[in-house]
């Protein structure tokens, strides 16, 4: 891949600031774990995954910052990295699988905790690497020859440790000989179909057209999509999966359409700990991502503004989720 969201450097964090693409491509580097909690805050790093990896690098980046260790200090790291936004649940997937594990450790010496998180870190930025390309193969085999595939936000190597998860699959495809159409949702407000997906797309020479996010109806009615394929923030144990707010609406005129309609992501997406949809909290974002995203004011200034971040597409819209360990039908008949 030409991109890589994420990468260890030493005791620092490097990361592409992806409020600065498509115009500059920034890499900014970082040994202080509050600038990584305000990149995650600001979507200067964004995706699901990547939100979880850079997490883990935060509490090894705060330890080795501090000078210092003890469990609850790292407890109270934790707690700090978690509210950085509150949808995604491998965000809180790796704080807590990296508390766990230097729990089990017990009581060492900083210098020792900080070689150990670094470990931890990168871990689970391999771990995800490799869960993206088995979602990649796995999905690739329902996505035929010739194919022309709707997709909404970024979900490729910007948003993940990998190649992406919906856009992994893409990536697939292509590796595979396959020729592979897509259209990309613009996805307002902060417009990461076309500021990310449409560059990471291009950069990779992938044959792609981006649409407003209201024309996807009418593509789909004139039998122009084969497949969607989104990702997802946080799924719930019987399927309904949140994703970027807009998920919802592709899922159902997908459905009205009898177009097949994909969510790919990896284990660490899926939370155990939740039944259903209704229990999963949705970010509400800022009225001036609204009302000023465009850089100039496109509504009145004092307008009353709602911006939820995600909505949840129930199971029921959805034909499967492709995983790392294989597709499993949803509960789209
Ligand atoms: O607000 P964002 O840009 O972090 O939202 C990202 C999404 O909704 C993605 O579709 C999701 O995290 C999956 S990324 C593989």
């Amino acid at each position: 891949m030409k991109v890589q969201a994420l990468e260890r450097c030493g005791s620092k964090l490097r990361f592409i600031d992806q409020t600065a693409l498509p115009v500059r491509l920034v890499q900014k580097e970082t040994d202080d774990y509050l600038e990584i909690i305000a990149a995650i805050k600001r979507l200067e790093i964004r995706g699901a995954p990547a939100i979880g990896i850079a997490a883990a690098y935060a509490l090894a980046v705060a330890v080795t910052q501090q000078g210092a260790y003890s469990t609850d200090l790292l407890v109270r790291l934790g707690s700090e990295i978690k509210a950085a936004r509150p949808t995604a649940v491998n965000l809180f997937w790796a704080v807590d699988r990296v508390l766990d594990k230097m729990k089990a450790h017990g009581n060492v010496s900083a210098i020792e905790a900080s070689r150990r998180l670094w470990q931890e870190a990168e871990a689970i930025h391999d771990e995800d690497r490799e869960m993206c390309a088995r979602i990649g193969r796995h999905g690739s085999e329902l996505i035929r020859d010739g194919a022309t595939v709707l997709t909404h936000c970024n979900t490729g190597a910007l948003a993940t440790g990998g190649i992406g998860t919906a856009l992994g699959v893409i990536y697939t495809c292509r590796d595979q000989g396959k020729r592979i159409k897509v259209y990309a949702d613009e996805t307002r407000p902060l417009l990461q179909g076309s500021r990310l997906t449409a560059w990471e797309l291009q950069q990779e020479g992938i044959d792609v057209t981006l649409i407003c996010d209201n024309t996807a109806g009418m593509l789909m009615r004139q039998g122009k999509i084969d497949a969607v394929l989104v990702g997802a923030d946080r799924i719930a144990r019987n399927g309904d999966t949140a994703n970027k707010i807009g998920t919802y609406s592709v899922a159902v005129l997908a459905k009205e359409h009898g177009v097949p309609f994909y969510v790919a992501a990896p284990s660490s997406t899926f939370d155990p700990g939740i039944e259903n949809g209704s229990q999963i909290v949705i970010e509400e974002r800022s009225a001036k991502e609204v009302i000023e995203g465009l850089g100039t004011l496109t509504a009145p200034s004092d307008i009353k503004v709602y911006s939820p971040a995600f909505d949840v597409t129930p199971n029921g819209y959805i034909t499967a989720h492709i995983t790392d360990q294989g597709v499993k039908p949803g509960g789209r008949p």
